[in-house]
């Protein structure tokens, strides 16, 4: 939890939903992006999804695994007041009573054990595509409720494949593109465009694919993984610098767990640990350390959720002072006085000060995180 998303956006824009829940507004929401992972198979994305939400949960593993999308809602619940669950330590533990995962599949069934999450995932991943490789554009729905979350749908995706193997159909390609279609070709779908940095950058199926939707680069975040299999005396420097393949919002680097870290159940926590070691030791990142890994993506997916919300405001606050006036209205004709303390002006006033308190946030503590863009 301490790597995800950040508390203080979390804090934020919970507040303003809570706002609009006391009021009972409708037509006033924010309407958070959905966050899409892209690349090919075997590139990371399950891994860098897995860092990102800072719990075990997803399958991984060479070869294809991810066989369906996974849409996954994360839905901010406040922990429970007998709760003693606020620490993070206390957090990382599987059994913490105040998160849990629900399928759309399995309604009602709680699961508070992450491991079981996983096993649920494959098991109904086998049901619908059968063991020998198929795919299915037919998604599994998992909500997870967690006091360390921002209310956010993130997609883990197959990933893109050129080769028909095991059951797969020889238009393989194609179905896997046209289902990846779907989810990226939303305006409001935030993509992490994911590639192994052991691969040659300007062959990036999963770059070129982001650029036919989203040419400007406005919300295509470059992840580069697999950083710790390069090469001695090879790196990423010109790669972040923009002078291979300039994206405009970056590319972050990231060291996911290996193959061997899969198959011995290395815990998160320790993973990440070992990526911030490596950065910060590493002859060519060491000097640049805070742009690289898991912790600088999430701030980087935060600032980009901050700038979508920044940019939603407007519209949110014309809506309010509509409904404001239809109500107004409404009252006058029924001849009925205008109550001091209206909801309406109620929510205006916490609007405005949402708007501050966001300002201030956004414009006090980012400015140097921006800098290798
Ligand atoms: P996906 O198919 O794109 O979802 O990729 P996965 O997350 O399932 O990872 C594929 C394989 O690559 C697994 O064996 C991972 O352990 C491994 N892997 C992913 N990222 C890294 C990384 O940064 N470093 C190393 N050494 N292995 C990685
Ligand atoms: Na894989
Ligand atoms: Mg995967």
């Amino acid at each position: 939890p301490g790597t995800g998303l950040g508390v203080e956006l979390v804090s934020i824009v919970n507040k303003l939903q809570d706002a609009f829940a006391v009021v009972g507004s409708n037509a006033a929401q924010i309407d958070l992006p959905q966050i899409c992972v892209l690349g090919s198979q075997s590139s990371g994305k399950s891994s860098v999804l897995e860092n990102i939400v800072g719990r075990d949960f997803l399958p991984r593993g060479s070869g294809i695994v991810t066989r369906r999308p996974l849409v996954l809602q994360l839905i901010h619940k406040p922990a429970s007041a007998s709760s003693t669950s606020a620490t993070p330590k206390d957090a990382d533990k599987s059994t913490n009573q105040d998160e849990w995962g629900e399928f759309l599949h399995l309604p009602g069934k709680k699961f508070f054990d992450f491991t079981e999450i996983r096993n649920e995932i494959v098991r109904d991943t086998e049901a619908k595509t059968g063991k020998n490789a198929g795919i299915s554009p037919l998604p599994i729905n998992l909500r997870i409720y967690s006091p360390n979350v921002l209310t956010l749908t993130l997609v883990d995706l197959p990933g893109l494949t050129k080769v028909p193997v095991g059951d797969q159909p020889r238009d393989i390609e194609k179905q896997i593109r046209d289902m990846l279609m779907t989810y990226i070709s939303r305006p409001a779908c935030i993509i992490l465009a994911v590639t192994p940095a052991n691969q040659d950058l300007a062959n990036s199926e999963g770059l070129k694919m982001a650029r036919q939707v989203d040419p400007e680069g406005l919300r295509t975040i470059g992840v580069l993984t697999k950083i710790d299999l390069m090469d001695a005396g090879t790196d990423v420097i010109d790669i972040l610098a923009g002078r291979v393949v300039p994206l405009r919002l970056g590319y972050v680097p990231v060291v996911n767990r290996g193959q061997r870290d899969v198959d011995t159940n290395r815990p998160i926590n320790i993973a990440l640990e070992k990526e911030r070691e490596f950065f910060s030791s590493h002859p060519s990142y060491s000097s640049k350390a805070r742009f690289c890994g898991t912790p600088f993506l999430a701030q980087k997916l935060n600032n980009t959720l901050k700038a979508h919300i920044r940019n939603t405001l407007p519209s949110i606050k014309a809506n309010i002072s509509q409904q404001h006036q239809r109500v107004s209205a409404e009252l006058q004709a029924i001849g009925g006085p205008i109550v001091p303390g209206h909801s309406a002006n109620v929510l205006s006033t916490v609007i405005t000060e949402f708007t501050t308190e966001f300002r201030t946030i956004i414009d006090g503590s980012n400015a140097g995180a921006l800098s290798l863009n």
